[in-house]
C-alpha cells in the first residue's frame, strides 16, 4: 500500500485542492495583542501550504467568543489586515486556506468577555473541568448564562460578519466550528442543551442554532461554496454527552444539505466503529474530510475506498511542515512535542525541519 490515493486533486465547492492532505485546525495560542494572528503565523501556515487545504486554528467570530489565552479573532479591521498577510503568504506558496470560526460558549470565563459577565451557553450548566485564563492560570468553569433570543441573534450574526471579513482577508473559505464541545456543539448535544424553547428538546430543535450559524456564514461569504462545517459525533472533550449520537449527527449533517456547502469535516478517529461519517456524508450530500489518528497508509486506504474525499492531519502536520512530501517519499516523520503545542514562541511552531534542510 502506498500513499498514492492521497495525491489526486479534488474540488470542494469553489475550493480546488491539489491533494487530499489537509492541515487540521490547530489552536496554537500565539496571537498578538488585539487577538491578531502574529507575523509568525504567516510563516507557520505557508510552511504547510503543500497540503491540499490549510484550515486555520479556531478563530473568534465575535469578541465574546474567546475561551483561551492568545487566540486570534476575525471581527476587527486590524484582524482582517493581519490575516491578509497570512493568506497572501499561503497563496504565494501555492496553497489554499480557510479560517475556522468559533464561539467557545461555556468553555470560557468572564475575564474573556467585554461585558465581564459569565459565559453564554444554551443552558446554565457548568462543564466539569478547568479553564485557562490569560497568563495560563487555571480556574474552575463558571456556570454559564442561558442565551436569550437576543443573545442568539447577536452571536449568530457574528458568523455572518466574520465570513464577510474572511473574504476581505483573502481566505478561500470559512469552516464553521460545530465540533469539540464549543457553542454550536453545545446546542446539538442533549447533555448540554436542556432548553424548552425552539432551540432545545427534539433534534429538529437542537440543530436550529447550527442551521442559523451556517446560514449566516453563507450570507457573509456570499454563497455556500466556500463554507465547510466541522462536527465531532464521538468526542467527549469539554464534558460533552449525547444520548443518541447517531441520530443527532445524522440530523445535523442532513440540516446542511440545503446550503450548497463546500465540505463536511468529521472528527471520527480512524477505526471508530460504528463509523458515522459515511451516513453523515450521505445525509449532507457533501464532500467528506475525516480526521483523527490517521497516517499515510490509513489515510490513503480510506480515500481509496471511495467514501472519504480527504484526510485532515493534526499533530503529524503540526510537526512535519512538508507532510505531503514525506508521505510521497515514505520518509520518516518528526515527532510532535506536546510541550510546545499551546503558547510560546517559534520553538515548536515554525522550527520543525523540512526534509533535507
Ligand atoms: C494542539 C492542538 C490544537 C487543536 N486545536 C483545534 C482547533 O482549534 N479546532 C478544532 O476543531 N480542533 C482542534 N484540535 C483537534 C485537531 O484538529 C484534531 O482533531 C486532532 O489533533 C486529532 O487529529 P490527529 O490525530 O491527526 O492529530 C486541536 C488538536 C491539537 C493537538
Amino acid at each position: 500500500m502506498t500513499a498514492d490515493a492521497l495525491f489526486s486533486p479534488v474540488k470542494f465547492g469553489s475550493i480546488e485542492l491539489k491533494n487530499r492532505i489537509v492541515l487540521a485546525p490547530l489552536t496554537r495560542n500565539r496571537a498578538a495583542p488585539g487577538n491578531l494572528p502574529s507575523t509568525l503565523a504567516a510563516t507557520y501556515y505557508s510552511q504547510r501550504a503543500s497540503g491540499g487545504l490549510v484550515i486555520t486554528e479556531a478563530t473568534q467570530a465575535t469578541e465574546d467568543g474567546q475561551g483561551y489565552p492568545d487566540t486570534p479573532g476575525l471581527y476587527s479591521d486590524a484582524q482582517v489586515a493581519a490575516w491578509k498577510v497570512v493568506t497572501d503568504a499561503v497563496h504565494a506558496a501555492g496553497g489554499k486556506i480557510v479560517v475556522q470560526l468559533w464561539h467557545t460558549g461555556r468553555i470560557s470565563h468572564s475575564v474573556f468577555r467585554p461585558d465581564g459577565l459569565p459565559p453564554l451557553a444554551p443552558s446554565a450548566i457548568a462543564p466539569a473541568g478547568a479553564v485557562y485564563l490569560p497568563g495560563w492560570q487555571k480556574a474552575d468553569f463558571e456556570t454559564p448564562r442561558e442565551m436569550s433570543q437576543a443573545d442568539i441573534d447577536r452571536v449568530v450574526d457574528g458568523w455572518r460578519a466574520a465570513a464577510a471579513n474572511a473574504r476581505r482577508a483573502g481566505f478561500d473559505g470559512v469552516e464553521v466550528h460545530a465540533a469539540n464541545g464549543y457553542l454550536i456543539d453545545q446546542f446539538l448535544r442533549d447533555g448540554s442543551n436542556k432548553r424548552t424553547d425552539g432551540y432545545g428538546g427534539p433534534i429538529e430543535n437542537r440543530v436550529r442554532f447550527l442551521k442559523e450559524a451556517v446560514a449566516a456564514a453563507v450570507a457573509g461569504w456570499g454563497s455556500g461554496d466556500g463554507v465547510g462545517v466541522r462536527l465531532s459525533p464521538h468526542n467527549p472533550y469539554n464534558d460533552m454527552k449525547d444520548s443518541d449520537p447517531a441520530t443527532t449527527f445524522t440530523a445535523a449533517a442532513a440540516a446542511l444539505k440545503p446550503f450548497g456547502l463546500a465540505y463536511l469535516h468529521v472528527l471520527e478517529p480512524v477505526g471508530t466503529s460504528p463509523a458515522l461519517a459515511p451516513a453523515m456524508k450521505a445525509a449532507s450530500g457533501l464532500p467528506l474530510i475525516v480526521n483523527g489518528g490517521y497516517g499515510a497508509e490509513t489515510g490513503a486506504a480510506a480515500v481509496a475506498a471511495g467514501t472519504i474525499d480527504a484526510i485532515a492531519y493534526g499533530t503529524l502536520f503540526l510537526a512535519n511542515p512538508d507532510l505531503p512530501a514525506r508521505f510521497a517519499a515514505g520518509a520518516p516523520l518528526n515527532t510532535p512535542n506536546p510541550k510546545t503545542f499551546y503558547g510560546g514562541t517559534e520553538v515548536g511552531y515554525t522550527d520543525y525541519p523540512a526534509l533535507a534542510s
